[in-house]
């Protein structure tokens, strides 16, 4: 009886340790500050404008946003475009549209409705809900407590795979792989694609590779959760509405049992 118990307590501790100790490889993530932290925080639109640069100048070569219509470039709580920014921009893009050519598809322009073209030939993931779809917290002991916090930390995930780059290259089965701090494993066959100066921003903001990975991380966490402020609204008025009811019955429960208490006070 004594032995059993002993046993059990020893197999519980064994795959307790087992569990907070399975840290999956040593991911390095930095814990960026972003200005759409916390229950108020909101996207910063000079810094959507900015990642949006980035993106465009450098990513969309070989990333798509297939879940991002262009148009939403003037939504509100977004980089905030106008109705002619949009359409300029949409101008420059081309984008390869089936129906054209008797259904064997052509390239044309693209217009405000079409999404971020996908460029399928590099193998690059879709970027839309990259920054949601990674987590860059886990801890502390694997329990996640800091997502609750912080954010799953997706943002922090994507500035930090590309500031993370250590400058090894190996190569496997043909292609070649970089080292990076905060890709699962370490290797990545994404060649760093982002450096010091590589953009030139509008608002004169430095461009560095830091300063440049974390707009680019904001606006694709604005592809990601675009309604993340109103979600935000949403939830804070609900809190107070709540608030409020819970003092209205108190009142009403304090009343209505009044005569059986016989508290003389109402
Ligand atoms: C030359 C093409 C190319 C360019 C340019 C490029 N990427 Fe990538 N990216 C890739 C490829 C290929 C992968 C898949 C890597 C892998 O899974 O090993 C990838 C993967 C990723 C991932 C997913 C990593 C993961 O956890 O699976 C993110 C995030 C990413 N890229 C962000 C960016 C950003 C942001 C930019 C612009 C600053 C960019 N990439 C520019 C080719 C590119």
């Amino acid at each position: 009886m004594f032995s059993t118990i002993i046993r059990a307590l020893a197999a519980l501790v064994v795959t307790t340790s087992a569990v907070f100790a399975a840290d999956h490889y040593k991911q390095e993530i930095t814990d960026y500050d972003f200005s759409f932290e916390g229950p108020f925080g909101t996207f910063d639109q000079n810094q959507l404008q900015r990642g949006l640069k980035v993106y465009t100048q450098v990513c969309s070569s070989c990333h798509g946003l297939k879940f991002v219509p262009i148009r939403t470039l003037g939504d509100s709580g977004g980089p905030g475009f106008s109705e002619d920014q949009v359409k300029a921009y949409a101008g420059e893009i081309e984008v390869f549209d089936r129906t054209l050519a008797d259904g064997e598809g052509d390239y044309r322009t693209a217009t405000p409705p079409d999404v971020f073209p996908v460029n399928n030939s590099v193998g690059a993931p879709d970027l839309s809900l990259m920054a949601k779809a990674r987590a860059g917290f886990h801890g502390p002991l694997n329990l996640g407590i800091k997502q609750l916090l912080k954010g799953s930390g997706g943002p922090e995930y994507i500035a930090s795979l590309l500031t993370g780059y250590t400058g090894e290259e190996r190569e496997e089965a043909g292609s070649i792989l970089y080292g990076n701090k905060a890709f699962k494993g370490g290797w990545i066959s994404m060649a760093p694609p982002l450096g010091d100066d590589y953009v030139e921003f509008d608002d004169g903001a430095p461009a560095d590779l830091e300063s440049a990975a974390q707009d680019v991380a904001a606006f694709l966490m604005w592809t990601a959760e675009p309604k993340l402020a109103a979600r935000k609204q949403m939830g804070l008025t609900a809190i107070i509405m709540l608030a409020l009811f819970s003092v209205l019955l108190y009142l009403t429960n304090k009343r209505i049992w009044a005569p059986v208490k016989g508290t003389k006070d109402i």
